[in-house]
């Protein structure tokens, strides 16, 4: 579809395995030779390591080179990692993080080109057609996630409502007058939009809106199936990050539902165990590493995403997919010793079935014991089992008791209290001292 401009898939998405590798080798020699030659923070790490791009034979000869980081790209603020002449970069974005100074990233006409038909691709996959309205509620900005999903939309033939995030009254709103069929928003930022329909008591389930496509934040198959039951509408799964080019780096497939379809004529993954940074066999979980295979400006060879997952074998496509991204390995919290992640607190909280989907995990220290309160809101109209909050709260506790391990306090406040999201959720508040 995308190339062509006619409905169906790129040829490439249905390509033999053979047919994959052999372009992905073509494509990442020239990147090697590309960031090489062009950026001298590569050139310098490739030489430290004594690796060179025309020594590459395989795409296995790809672990020998070393990785990039986060902080490389702190290192080089603003431009230092840019591969073409400042002239030629169309579009800079800058993702803000915790820390410190922004990273900023730069793509050329093509690489925009790229990007346009990539979430165009994505679109797609999630069920989005030419001629749908598709209502845009990633943020607009230095934030990849609107203007990305603005362009891959037109580039598939779509109406785009370039909404932005916020304004959450307005945004019903407009839902309910234009009747997009698609629309593009963070997963948590449904469910405030989901609780703005049910406040004006319309009935989400009855929107015009048939495709959500969601990402920027982890979510899991549980919140999928409260998102899908409350908004009456597929919900898949977006993937992406600005250092390797925005949203549409790998997108479910809503025939099968079942992980992330990496885009592998344009980037290379592979997964390391994040503390020996060695490839996992095959499968395994660890932390993904992304290469890109024809970027311009910004190439990235070997970034450490940071992100969690597993690599699949293909299923709708030819490509193969990534496991649902679960956290990040820097979101891990570590409670009395036990490896904690946010998203196992959600998925045995939405399986319940009686909270509010909204929570917010507290994390402290009292003398040398670590806490976790566990904040739920009681549902306004009163869960559908009938069961009490102090039966639920005791179900909740021995729940993540026995399936995580830890003890925790469960503190029930009152339906909307919660702050909501309009755009990546927070869900976990630290107070613990640093170091
Ligand atoms: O969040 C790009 C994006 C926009 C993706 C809109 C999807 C939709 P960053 O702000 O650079 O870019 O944040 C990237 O967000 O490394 C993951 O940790 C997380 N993330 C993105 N998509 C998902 C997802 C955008 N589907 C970081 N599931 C990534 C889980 C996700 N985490």
């Amino acid at each position: 579809m995308t190339q062509a401009g006619q409905v169906g898939l790129d040829a490439i998405e249905t390509a033999s395995r053979d047919e994959i590798a052999a372009l992905q080798l073509q494509r990442l020699k020239w990147s090697l030779g590309h960031a090489y030659r062009n950026v001298a923070h590569y050139r310098q790490m490739f030489d430290d390591a004594g690796v060179h791009p025309d020594a590459v034979t395989s795409l296995e000869d790809l672990a020998k080179f070393p990785f990039l980081v986060k902080s490389d790209l702190r290192d080089h603020y603003p431009f230092g990692l840019f591969a073409v002449p400042r002239e030629q970069i169309v579009r800079i974005h800058a993702s803000s993080g915790t820390t410190g100074k922004p990273t900023v990233v730069g793509y050329t006409k093509q690489d925009i080109d790229v990007w346009a038909q990539l979430v165009a691709r994505s679109i797609y996959a999630s069920g989005g057609r030419p001629g749908d309205i598709v209502h845009v509620a990633y943020g607009y900005g230095l934030f990849t996630g609107g203007l990305g999903a603005h362009y891959g939309a037109e580039r598939l033939g779509c109406a785009v409502v370039p909404m932005s995030g916020g304004q959450t009254e307005k945004q019903v709103q407009l839902i309910v007058d234009f009747k997009p069929r698609v629309i593009m928003v963070t997963p948590s930022y449904m469910l405030t939009l989901a609780e703005e329909f049910e406040r004006r008591g319309l009935d989400a389930r009855q929107s015009s809106l048939e495709v959500g496509i969601f990402g920027a934040e982890p979510w899991t198959g549980a919140m999928r199936e409260t998102i899908e039951a409350r908004m009456g509408l597929d919900a898949v799964d977006i993937y992406g990050l600005s250092e390797v080019m925005g949203p549409g780096v790998a997108n479910e497939c809503v025939e099968t539902k079942d992980g992330l379809c990496l885009w592998e004529d344009h980037f290379y993954p592979e997964i390391i165990n994040p503390e020996t940074g060695q490839l996992v066999a095959e499968g395994e979980e660890g932390e993904l590493v992304l290469t890109s295979l024809t970027k311009e400006a910004f190439p990235v060879i070997r970034y450490r995403t940071r992100d969690r997952t597993r690599l699949l074998p293909p299923t709708a496509r030819s490509f193969r997919r990534l496991g649902r991204i679960n956290g990040r390995t820097d979101d891990m919290l570590i409670i009395r010793g036990v490896n904690v992640f946010p998203s196992q607190i959600e998925e045995i909280l939405l399986n319940q079935g009686v909270f509010s989907p909204n929570y917010l995990l507290e994390v402290d220290r009292t003398g040398h014991l670590d806490t976790m309160i566990v904040k739920v809101e009681w549902p306004a109209s009163g869960p559908a089992s009938g069961i009490t909050p102090a039966a639920a709260t005791g179900a909740l506790v021995h729940r993540v008791k026995s399936a995580v391990g830890i003890s925790v306090h469960v503190e029930v406040v009152p339906a909307g209290t919660l702050e909501r999201s309009i755009g990546k959720a927070k869900r976990v508040l630290d107070h613990r001292p640093k170091g």
